[in-house]
C-alpha cells in the first residue's frame, strides 16, 4: 500500500499535471483533425516492442491526454488509459468521442487502480507505459507486483522510457544529479514544465502552435529516479520474464540537452563532438 506521505506527493502531482496539459496542449493545433486523417503519435520503438495490438486488450498506463492511447486503439487493440490528472483525462474522453476512436479513460493513481483490477485468472493482453511515466513511480517493487496482477497468463509488459543515465544532466549538460535515488523523491519548485512549448514545432507529431507563452507552472512537482538495474530487478522479482532489453542511442521527441540535434523521424541525438549515450531503453517482458 501507498503511504499518506507518498498519497499527498502522488496528489500534489496531480496538480502539477493539471496545470501543465493545458499548455502542452495549446502547442498541438487540431488533434481531431490529425486522428481523423489517420494521424499516430506513436513511434517505431513502441510500435516494434509491441507488436500486432488486433483485438488485444491493452492497458495504456499514465496516459496523460491519450494521444497515444487512441493511436494504439487504432491498431485495433481495446484500449484502457489511466491517468492522475482531471485535465488529462477529460481531454482525452473528449478526444475520443470527437474523432470516434474507441477507448476507455479512468482518472485514478495508477496504484488505486491496479489494486482494484488484480485479476487471477484473467487479464490484459498488454500494458504499456511509455515517456516519463516510470519517473513518477513512487514505489517500483510495488508497481511492477500489481502489473503483473493485471497481465493475463502470457500477456505482455512493454515499456519505452528515457533513459536514467540522461537524468544525471542538466539542460545544459552538466552532471549535477546522482544516476539513481531508490524510493527518494526529488523535489521540483518550478513544477511540470511547458516542455512540448519549449520543444517546438521540430518535434510536434502533428501540427504546432505557438499557444501559451511563458507557462510557469504555480504547483511544484517531484519525481522518483531508478536506475535500469533497479528497473529490471523489479520486473523480475514480480515474475515476469524479460524477453527484450534495448537501449537506444537517441531520445525520441524530447530535447533534454539545450545543445542536442534533432534528426528524422524527431529523433533527439546528443550534441555534435560528443560520443554515442543511452537515450532511451526499451523492455518487453512476459507474465
Ligand atoms: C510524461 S507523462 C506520460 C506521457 C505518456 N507517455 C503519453 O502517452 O503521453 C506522465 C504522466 O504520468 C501521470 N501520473 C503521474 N503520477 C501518476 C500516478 N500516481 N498515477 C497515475 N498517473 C500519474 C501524469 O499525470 C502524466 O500524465
Amino acid at each position: 500500500m501507498i503511504s499518506t506521505s507518498l498519497r499527498g506527493i502522488h496528489e500534489a502531482n496531480r496538480a502539477s499535471w493539471n496545470a501543465a496539459v493545458i499548455a502542452h496542449n495549446s502547442h498541438k493545433g487540431d488533434q481531431i483533425r490529425f486522428f481523423r486523417g489517420g494521424g499516430s503519435t506513436l513511434f517505431a520503438e513502441e510500435r516494434d516492442l509491441l507488436g500486432g495490438l488486433d483485438g488485444l486488450r491493452l492497458l495504456h498506463l499514465q496516459c496523460n491526454c491519450g494521444q497515444d492511447s487512441l493511436s494504439l486503439a487504432q491498431l485495433g487493440a481495446a484500449v484502457t488509459g489511466v491517468d492522475i490528472a482531471d485535465q488529462a483525462i477529460d481531454f482525452a474522453r473528449n478526444l475520443a468521442v470527437r474523432t470516434g476512436i474507441p477507448a476507455e479513460f479512468h482518472r485514478a493513481d495508477v496504484y488505486d487502480w491496479l489494486t482494484e483490477h488484480q485479476r487471477p485468472t484473467e487479464g490484459f493482453d498488454v500494458v504499456f507505459s511509455s515517456y516519463g511515466a516510470i519517473r513518477y513511480l513512487s514505489s517500483l517493487g510495488l508497481w511492477a507486483r500489481l502489473v503483473r496482477g493485471v497481465l493475463a497468463p502470457g500477456g505482455k509488459l512493454v515499456l519505452v522510457e528515457f533513459h536514467p543515465f540522461l537524468e544525471m544532466f542538466d539542460d545544459a549538460g552538466n552532471l549535477c544529479n546522482p544516476y539513481s535515488e531508490p524510493g527518494q523523491p526529488r523535489f521540483c519548485p518550478h513544477g511540470v514544465a511547458d516542455y512540448v512549448g519549449r520543444a517546438g514545432p521540430e518535434l510536434a507529431a502533428g501540427d504546432f502552435h505557438e499557444g501559451i507563452r511563458g507557462f510557469a507552472n504555480p504547483y511544484p512537482h517531484h519525481t522518483f529516479h531508478w536506475g535500469l538495474g533497479e528497473i529490471t530487478d523489479a520486473v523480475l522479482a514480480a515474475g515476469m520474464r524479460i524477453e527484450v532489453l534495448r537501449e537506444y542511442p537517441y531520445a525520441n521527441g524530447r530535447r533534454h540537452l539545450s545543445s542536442a540535434r534533432t534528426i528524422e523521424g524527431r529523433r533527439v541525438l546528443p550534441p555534435p563532438g560528443l560520443p554515442t549515450l543511452p537515450m532511451m531503453f526499451g523492455m518487453r517482458a512476459i507474465r
